[in-house]
């Protein structure tokens, strides 16, 4: 069976893009990366993807005047790599409306939280500000409004007494590599309903 195209998003260090990497290394894996963008140029995950001979392309956000510009260029760039789903991983850039209308339900967004609790960022300060005994994260669905789509999987993580805002994300972060996978095959099987 064709394998689902992957357009992967990054910021940063690429933590999650590496487990989609790792994860799309197993052949019967039902997707492929097929190109991963950044829009800050050398980070991590660029190494990351080079490492593993995926193509990769820098859109600098600064070099456009306008952000629907910007996620014109984005949306061209993953239409030529003929990308089927889009996933954002630690992609801080908000995508616009326009965006989102070229890909209707092909966007998906991880965020480390249990959505719809502590959209935003800053997350794990709010956690233990909060005082809630309870953590995770959320892979979903991209709708205009910011971590508000629809849930494909979350996984939970106690938060500690002791914990810091570093060590929680560490504990977090974990999960995030296992659901961001699970997420993605999800969609590949087709065993998602709307
Ligand atoms: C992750 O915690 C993700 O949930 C959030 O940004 C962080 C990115 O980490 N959206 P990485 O670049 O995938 O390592």
């Amino acid at each position: 069976m064709a394998r689902l195209k992957l357009g992967v998003l990054i910021s940063g260090r690429g933590s999650n893009l590496q487990s989609l990497i790792d994860a799309c290394a197993d052949p019967a894996f039902p997707a492929e990366i097929v190109l991963v963008i950044s829009n800050i140029p050398n980070v991590q995950g660029l190494d990351r993807a080079e490492k593993a001979n995926i193509p990769t392309k820098t859109i600098n956000h600064k070099d456009y005047d306008a952000r629907e510009k910007f996620d014109q260029a984005l949306t061209e760039t993953l239409q030529q790599a003929g990308v089927e789903l889009v996933c954002l991983a630690g992609f801080m850039r908000i995508v616009t409306a326009q965006f989102l209308a070229h890909w209707p339900d092909q966007v998906i967004n991880i965020h480390p939280s249990l959505l719809p609790a502590f959209k935003g960022i800053h997350v794990h300060e709010r956690v233990i500000e909060a005082g809630v005994k309870f953590s995770g994260c959320t892979v979903h669905y991209v709708v205009p409004e910011m971590d508000a789509g629809p849930i494909i999987t979350q996984a939970c993580v106690p938060v500690k007494d002791e914990d810091t805002p570093d060590t929680l994300a560490a504990r977090v972060l974990e999960q995030e590599h296992v659901i961001y996978p699970l997420a993605v095959r999800l969609i590949a099987e087709k065993r998602l309903q709307q």
